[in-house]
């Protein structure tokens, strides 16, 4: 059984994982944990990889990545998307639906999980809401539900009618899967490129509103209570959103809730140089709502740091604030910009902040066999992060098909140095292996 051409040891790291942290060895045989614990033997001939210094996690999990495929390939693949979330420590991540054709039907959902066989990570795949993502008719979530699908979202733009919305989760609570809102109330956003405030006044660009945000949030939340369906508020962008979430939860009601990187890091005043890298949707807020949702991940009311992964080509960036398309890079960016964030900015436990990029989100995506906790029969899906490791971000170094990062010549903190995918070392010493 024991092959040692498909054993690797993970030497000297820390342990980390929701049971918490110890000095320890791990060892993989083939897809799984053979053993952890200190001063393991490798079997002549198998691979040894240096884990000295470092945290030893498991894998993370992305609950939202735009992979683009099928439709936006000059964009981003679902290979080299996954081969960017393995070098940013993920073994698996939920490709987004809004692609072109969008996930709702069977068909296209077959497709992005056939590209995902291969994949680098694990590629699981979200359905849309309705159909075409138009906000009319509900997508065959049974059908989408029975490959596999457990999340279903019409990402890029909220569900606006309330009615339709209401369906949707009487059929996912049918069906036992959970709805992820891209909360926007168009009506209040239309025509806007950044957050409504001082800034935009100031700078004259049209702005959305927080309350574009919060009122889909509030809407969602009496739905969810009325039909007892399972919520997910998908990049959460406000202080009041992350307070009504906090009392929905104190309620009783099923929701979860996630942060990107990018808005527990920056705000609008990054809009003052009208830099079309910096437009993301929801849009950058206030320095208070900054604050606000480091604090809901200190407190637990933030269930998952998710990347907002979203790849564009250089002319959907290189024009105006109004005419450019929102989003960017996350997945090879996000650990380390959330310990920025959090254990700098907060003071927060790195396994605190590890919990949130891997163990909660594989919870809310119901990923069974992602987020450890990391021990002998369980899946080998395992990160190694140096916390201290200080390195510049090279675009053209990106495995992302595109460059659309705000932090390209920044210098961050916190840096993956290999990534295991059932057993396989896909990314060693900071490179991807394939
Ligand atoms: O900034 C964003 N970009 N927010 C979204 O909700 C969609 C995403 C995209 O697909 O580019």
């Amino acid at each position: 059984m024991t092959d040692a051409a498909s054993t690797v040891l993970l030497r000297g790291g820390t342990v980390v994982d929701e049971h918490g942290e110890r000095r320890a060895d791990v060892l993989v045989h083939g897809t799984a944990i053979a053993d952890v614990g200190s001063g393991l033997d490798a079997p002549a001939g198998s691979r040894v990889l240096d884990a000295g210094g470092c945290l030893v996690a498991p894998g993370l999990v992305d609950l939202h990545a735009h992979l683009r495929q099928p439709g936006a390939e000059e964009a981003e693949t679902v290979e080299t998307g996954s081969r960017a979330a393995a070098r940013g420590g993920y073994t698996a991540v939920l490709a987004m639906p809004n692609t072109d054709p969008p996930v709702d039907s069977a068909a296209v959902a077959s497709e992005v999980l056939a590209l995902g066989r291969g994949a680098l990570c694990r590629v699981a795949v979200a359905g849309a809401i309705t159909v075409g993502r138009a906000g009319e008719h509900l997508a065959p979530m049974a059908e989408l539900s029975a490959l596999g699908v457990r999340l279903f979202t019409d990402d890029g733009a909220g569900v606006q009618d309330p009615e339709v919305m209401r369906r949707a989760f009487e059929y996912a609570r049918g069906l036992g899967v959970t709805l992820a809102q891209h909360c926007e109330v168009s009506d209040l956003s239309a025509g806007g490129a950044m957050h409504e405030g001082a800034w935009s006044s100031r700078l004259g660009v049209p702005g959305v509103p927080a309350e574009a945000e919060e009122l889909m949030v509030a809407r969602d939340i009496a739905l969810a209570r009325m039909t007892g369906g399972r919520a997910h508020f998908l990049h959460l962008s406000t202080a009041r959103s992350l307070d009504m979430v906090a009392a929905a939860k104190s309620e009783g009601l099923a929701v979860t809730a996630e942060v990107t990187p990018h808005h527990l890091s920056l705000t609008d005043a990054e809009l003052a140089g009208y830099d079309p890298l910096y437009k993301v949707s929801p849009p950058l807020r206030s320095p208070e709502d900054v604050s606000a949702l480091r604090q809901g991940c200190v407190t637990g009311v933030v269930d998952a740091i998710a990347t907002d992964h979203a790849p564009h080509p250089p002319e959907a960036k290189e024009t105006t604030l109004q005419e450019a398309a929102p989003g960017m890079l996350g997945l090879e960016t996000s650990l380390a910009v959330s310990l920025g964030a959090l254990t700098d900015g907060t003071g927060m436990a790195l396994v605190d902040v590890v919990g949130l990029l891997s163990w909660r989100p594989a919870r809310v995506a119901g990923l069974h066999d992602q987020g450890g906790p990391l021990a002998a029969g369980a899946a080998a899906n395992i990160c190694v992060i140096d916390p201290g490791e200080r390195w510049e971000v090279t675009p053209a170094r990106l495995a992302s098909r595109s460059r659309n990062t705000p932090w390209a010549g920044k210098t961050l903190t916190g840096k993956v140095r290999h990534t295991l995918f059932r057993g396989e070392a896909v990314v060693v010493d900071g490179e991807a292996q394939r």
